[in-house]
């Protein structure tokens, strides 16, 4: 295993019953702090995804375009956000997903990617994989190809990954179950 790992889970802040009870929240603010860390991250997914003949990083809002942009300008591709409703100003393709309570919804500019360029998904965190395959079938529906999903944290779960489409799902850490000293 890569041995950036362990100081990057120990830089994400684990707090516990935020939303809401229950939630062992990962907060990634604190490995933004870090700047070790939040450059091993960018400098892991750039490894990962500069020989790949990725033209587009999409991210997901808001926290995905934070790791997005910077791997885009590390692997030299473009980044395309993918919005929560009413955020972008032109006209948009929208695609709804199901929430533990609710539906959300993302959105991404009509054009903002070409057929058949190649796009990695970049997002903070996959839990149930809803959010991930919204962003999926947005890429797919304006004749995208998604490469791969990835994200700093989430469990290797056959759930999540059957929801995915058959896309590949790559993750840095798991997230941590205990409150880690901040
Ligand atoms: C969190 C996280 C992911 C999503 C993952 O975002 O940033 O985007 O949940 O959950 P899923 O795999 O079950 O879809 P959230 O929807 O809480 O909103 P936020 O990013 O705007 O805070
Ligand atoms: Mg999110």
């Amino acid at each position: 295993e890569d041995p950036r790992l362990q100081a990057i889970s120990q830089a994400i802040r684990v707090v516990p019953h935020f939303p809401k009870q229950g939630i062992m929240f990962q907060d990634i603010t604190t490995l933004l702090l870090d700047h070790s860390a939040f450059k091993d991250v960018v400098d892991i997914f750039v490894d990962r995804y500069r020989d790949m003949d990725i033209s587009v990083v999409a991210g997901v809002e808001a926290r995905g375009f934070i790791f997005g942009s910077s791997i885009a300008l590390g692997i030299g591709a473009k980044f395309v956000p993918l919005c929560k409703p009413g955020k972008l100003p032109g006209e948009v393709i929208s695609e709804k997903y199901v929430l533990e309570y609710g539906t959300d919804c993302l959105e991404m500019h009509v054009g903002a990617v070409q057929h058949n360029e190649r796009v990695i998904i970049i997002d903070d965190l996959v839990a149930t994989g809803g959010t991930l395959s919204a962003a999926i079938i947005l890429l797919e529906r304006a004749d995208a190809e998604v490469v791969e999903c990835a994200c700093v944290i989430g469990l290797s779960d056959l759930k999540v990954r059957s929801k995915l489409n058959g896309k590949p799902l790559y993750i840095l850490v798991e997230p941590r179950q205990v409150e880690n000293g901040f």
